[in-house]
């Protein structure tokens, strides 16, 4: 008999950002394939007797790997098991659910998506950035900085720069980039900043600058764990300045 696939939002890293609905079917799985932004305690919530499945790099992961996952996931289910493939955030914000509900549906294997708090509202929660704000954003703009070169993706920069709250994925290793296109196409220089690394995990650390100094400040982040940018008026109403 065929199983059950579920594509799962782990949330941020803190485990009780997870929601009731994830951590009941994780506790059913026979098999959790999870990446390395899935928070450690969360993978506490699987049955001791799980088969635990590290898939992951962080990021940039190549398409043969992502082929190989979709294979593995089908696999599982259709020799009747019941699998949670488990992603940090949101599956549906830059974590390549999509891909994997299309490998299923062909497959015939059926699945359910659970969502998670993807990291831009965990950074505004976080920090205390509202992400909206009447009178000073009127939009949330959820980007990455990273495309399949590794370079930095083409954006209508202008329309970007005109306002509202930009989060960033993936951000670090093209920001100085991305700034100084922000910077060409108009928006203000002393526009507010922050790169968060580890949000919600104990290790938690971040910097505040400007639109025109952040790529600076980042090197003050050490560590080696995700980071998002946020950019935009709303930041300047944080509660934590350090
Ligand atoms: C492949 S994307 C996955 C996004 C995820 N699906 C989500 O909804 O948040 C990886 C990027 O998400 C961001 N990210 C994920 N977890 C994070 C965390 N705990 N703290 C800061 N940034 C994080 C970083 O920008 C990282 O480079």
């Amino acid at each position: 008999m065929i199983g059950r696939a579920y594509l799962i939002g782990a949330g941020p890293g803190d485990p009780e950002l997870l929601t009731l609905k994830a951590a009941r079917i994780i506790a059913t799985a026979d098999v959790v394939l999870f990446d390395n932004l899935v928070g450690p305690e969360v993978l506490t919530f699987a049955r001791s007797d799980a088969q635990m499945i590290n898939v992951g790099k962080r990021c940039g992961r190549h398409s043969t790997e992502q082929a190989a996952i979709n294979r593995l996931i089908r696999i599982y289910a259709r020799a009747g098991r019941c699998v949670v493939r488990l992603k940090g955030g949101d599956p549906f914000v830059f974590g390549r659910g999509g891909e994997e509900l299309q490998s299923l549906r062909e497959a015939g294997v059926p699945v359910e998506v659970v969502p998670g708090i993807t990291t831009a509202l965990a950074v505004g929660a976080q920090l205390q950035v509202p992400l909206t704000h009447r009178g000073v954003s009127r939009s949330l703009h959820l980007l990455t900085a990273h495309d399949h070169q590794d370079g930095l993706p083409e954006y209508d920069w202008a329309a970007l720069a005109r306002g509202g709250t930009l989060a960033v994925y993936m951000g670090i290793r093209t920001l100085r980039l991305l700034t100084a296109r922000l910077l060409e196409a108009g928006m203000k220089p002393s526009t507010p900043a922050v790169a968060v690394q580890s949000v919600t995990l104990p290790q938690e650390s971040c910097v505040y600058g400007t639109l025109a100094d952040l790529a600076d400040q980042v090197a003050r982040l050490g560590g080696a764990g995700p980071t998002m940018v946020l950019i935009g008026e709303v930041v300047a109403m944080g509660a934590i300045t350090v």
